[in-house]
């Protein structure tokens, strides 16, 4: 729980846009120290220029969060310029989606390696920071906030890599929760889980490194590609909500944030059919329409 931001340091993954941009703005508008971290550069420099010109002190690195010794430089150098963050945003992630069987080793590494193992590094080397300076100063105050995804709680179809990636966030998350309170009061968490919200998100394949290159996306991958840019683009909620809604959580020590609590339906229905043993229900229950036009474009020759 955080309340006062005034002076304190945020370390923001994703900074360069989307959900992550949007925090940065905030955090610059209450007085904060930021940390942006993003893998595309163009981006880094704009979110750079623009908290600069706000009147933030800002360290912005070029850093693919999935790459563990890019992530312990990044930490060495939060610890030098600003010392223990206050508040850590694993926010970074991109998605990929098609049939589960047909994902590359390729894809697999990409996904798993941003939306978890990001997440994985920034704890490992946020956290401990954090606690050193809750041991010594007991009005010191932090919170760590990972980037899930609705996807974490519902198992749509044609999209296994990027729910299996943000299942794991879900349970790594709330298990932090609990480590957390096993041994302080003075750091909390929150899971970020949005519905479908425009951002750059459905073009993620911009940053996909060469080395994981995607070779020849199959038929699934390119439906399931068009579907998440529409869902995407037609978002109603802001990324810019979103963001009021992270600090919010921060300030009222709320685990759990969602940009669209209605579908949270989806979810109960979910967890009902896992308590009473019923066969895995349609994701989409108050929109059948999706998988209905999903099973007919990949039934289709
Ligand atoms: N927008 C949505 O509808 C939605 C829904 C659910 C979850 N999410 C999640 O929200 C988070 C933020 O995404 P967004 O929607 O703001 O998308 P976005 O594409 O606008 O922002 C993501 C940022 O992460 C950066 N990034 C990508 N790979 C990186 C890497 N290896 N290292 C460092 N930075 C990297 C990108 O350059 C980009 O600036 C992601 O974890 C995403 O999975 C988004």
């Amino acid at each position: 729980m955080i309340s006062d931001f005034k002076g304190k340091t945020a370390v923001l993954t994703g900074a360069g846009s989307g959900f992550g941009l949007e925090c940065a703005r905030i955090g610059a508008a209450r007085g904060m120290n930021l940390v942006l971290v993003d893998v595309q550069q163009d981006a880094l420099d704009a979110a750079r220029a623009e908290m600069e010109k706000a009147g933030a002190q800002v360290l912005a690195r070029k850093v693919d969060v999935s790459d563990a010794v890019q992530m312990e430089a990044l930490a060495a150098a939060v610890k030098e310029r600003f010392g223990a963050p206050h508040f850590v945003f694993n926010n970074a992630g991109v998605g990929s989606g098609g049939l589960v069987w047909e994902n590359t080793v390729a894809d697999w590494n990409w996904v798993l390696g941003v939306d978890l193992m990001g997440v994985v590094h920034g704890i490992r080397l946020f956290v401990p920071m954090m606690l050193e300076a809750a041991a010594k100063d007991p009005s010191y105050r932090g919170h760590v906030t990972n980037t899930a995804s609705m996807a974490g709680l519902l198992t749509p179809p044609n999209m296994g890599i990027y729910n299996a990636a943000k299942a794991a966030v879900v349970s790594l998350t709330e298990t932090l929760y609990q480590d957390l309170r096993l041994v302080t009061d003075q750091v909390g968490a929150s899971l970020l889980c949005p519905y479908f919200v425009p951002t750059g998100i459905a073009a993620s394949g911009r940053n996909r490194p060469g080395a994981l290159a995607d070779e020849k996306p199959t038929k699934s991958q390119i439906i399931g590609k068009a579907m998440s840019e529409k869902a995407v683009s037609s978002g109603k909620v802001t990324a810019a909500e979103v963001a009021q809604s992270v600090f919010n959580a921060m300030e009222n020590d709320q685990f759990y944030v969602y940009s669209h609590p209605k579908a949270l339906g989806n979810v109960k229905a979910r967890m009902e059919g896992i308590v009473a043993g019923t066969n895995p229900a349609d994701p989409f229950l108050e929109r059948p329409e999706i998988g209905e036009q999903l099973r007919a474009a990949l039934r289709s020759a």
